[in-house]
């Protein structure tokens, strides 16, 4: 008999996690005023919220941060991320940022003016806000495709390429990058193939632009294109993300995915000229340029991370946990966005709730819903998230209403994904009854998934 597939670490440090009444979830969840990053951690039994900065650290990280280098300039942790940088990603430049959305910031205040347009594929929620804030526009040309939860497509993730070509032949004058991102969190996790790297390079050359991947999740793109694209079945991870890289001019990253920490951030670059144009707005906001808020020991926790999670039996661990989760509902026959994306699972809530209005935040309904049966925290993708226009106030209603379930990395067992399957299950077999979703009743200008109160609709 075969061997069945197992994980590629043994653990050794546990922290203890319990249990709720459905009494005492239904009082805290109305006291969060039915916002679930409102709950205290202690009331969430298990916790799906996000991948970002919730991974389990390996020894070989916590021994790293026991020699970190506390130095202000010049440390050796900052030189141990410069190399690791160097020899993972191909960049000779780098700056550390406290994390994603602070690496956006610096790069923006240096790339971005009033009125421009930056092309991508689904711009992540901070990097369309540091856009918008800057009163420019993040324009999508994700391929029309991910936005059907049924189709198949290996690179879900894709910009449409043909759609950049028409799109630069228009308005390249004001456009001063493309940014795309690996993979494509808000179309589910999904990545983006090699090929589209490629082209959209030789796109960016034609018009004499610089590319910049917002790389959060660029080992999980690496591993689904050695085990989907045609070329690739024998390369290693590393040889794959070095060559994903050499179509990049620039890159932001948050560390709190891939790169397996709690904390942290970065940007490389090829250009001299535009690291200097950063370095002085990251010592305006984040810190000195060898340490850009972060301290010494987690700059090395982050170095060994980059390392391990561009490791295959990592990547093979975390995608195969992710997928076993999928093919349980797939079994219970629970509308999600296929194929299973890299960190999570993107619940279609315009399936489970087709009657629901969407006025009514049908993705946010089926959250509160998942966290009623079991203390299971999700986040919505939808239209809290999706925001009001800057400009008409409006509210905008995405396409899509998901209901992400983000699996943290090292961090729960398929133990957990079998409660995470039943619960989601027990709240699918009884969708019909769910009929009064919920309205806003605060939010805040900017930003507003994160603070907004509810109550439910009369
Ligand atoms: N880019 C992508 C694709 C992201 O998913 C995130 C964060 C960021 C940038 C910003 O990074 O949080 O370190 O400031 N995503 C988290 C999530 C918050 O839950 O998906 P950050």
């Amino acid at each position: 008999m075969e061997l069945p597939f197992s994980e590629s670490f043994k653990i050794k440090m546990v922290e203890p996690i319990r249990k709720s009444t459905r009494a005492e979830r239904e009082q805290w969840i109305k006291d969060a005023k039915y916002n679930l990053f409102n709950l205290k951690s202690e009331q969430v039994f298990i916790d799906l919220l996000t991948d970002s900065g919730t991974g389990a650290m390996s020894d070989r990280q916590w021994s790293a941060m026991m020699v970190g280098d506390e130095s202000y300039a010049g440390a050796s942790s900052y030189y141990n991320l410069k190399n690791a940088i160097k020899r993972i990603l191909g960049f000779d430049h780098f700056l550390p940022t406290h994390q994603g959305r602070a690496a956006e910031n610096v790069l923006f205040s240096a790339m971005i003016k009033e009125g421009d347009y930056i092309p991508g594929n689904s711009h992540f929620d901070t990097t369309k806000g540091h856009i918008e804030f800057r009163k420019a526009h993040a324009v999508d040309l994700t391929i029309d495709i991910a936005s059907d939860t049924e189709a198949y497509h290996p690179f879900k993730g894709n910009i449409d390429t043909d759609k950049l070509e028409a799109y630069m032949a228009q308005n390249a004058s004001k456009v001063p990058f493309i940014i795309v991102t690996v993979t494509n969190n808000t179309a589910g996790g999904q990545p983006v193939s090699m090929e589209c790297l490629r082209k959209t390079r030789e796109i960016a050359n034609k018009y004499g632009k610089p590319v910049v991947f917002d790389s959060a999740r660029f080992a999980e793109n690496a591993y689904f294109i050695k085990i989907r694209e045609k070329g690739y079945e024998s390369k290693t991870i590393k040889e794959i993300v070095a060559e994903m890289y050499s179509y990049a001019d620039a890159m932001t990253m948050s560390s709190k995915k891939d790169a397996i920490v709690n904390m942290g951030g970065f940007i490389a670059m090829r250009s001299q000229e535009l690291w200097r144009a950063c370095s002085t707005f990251n010592i305006m906001f984040e810190g000195y340029v060898t340490y850009g808020g972060m301290s010494g020991r987690d700059m090395n926790a982050l170095a060994v991370g980059l390392d391990e999670g561009t490791e295959f039996e990592y990547l093979e661990t975390r995608i195969k946990q992710v997928e076993y989760l999928g093919s349980r509902l797939t079994e219970f026959g629970i509308p999600f966005q296929t194929p299973v994306g890299g960190h999570a699972i993107f619940v279609d809530a315009n399936k489970v709730l087709p009657n629901m209005p969407r006025e009514q935040f049908r993705a946010q309904t089926l959250a509160i819903e998942l966290y009623l049966e079991a203390g299971v925290r999700g986040v919505e993708i939808g239209a809290i998230l999706a925001d009001r226009d800057p400009e008409t106030r409006e509210n905008r209603y995405p396409k899509l209403e998901l209901l992400r379930l983000a699996i943290p990395r090292r961090v729960y067992t398929n133990n957990h994904m079998e409660v995470i399957a039943v619960a989601l299950k027990n709240v699918f077999d009884r969708r019909n009854q769910i009929t009064r979703g919920f309205e806003i009743t605060w939010e805040a200008p900017i930003m507003r998934h994160f603070t907004a109160e509810l109550e439910r609709c009369k």
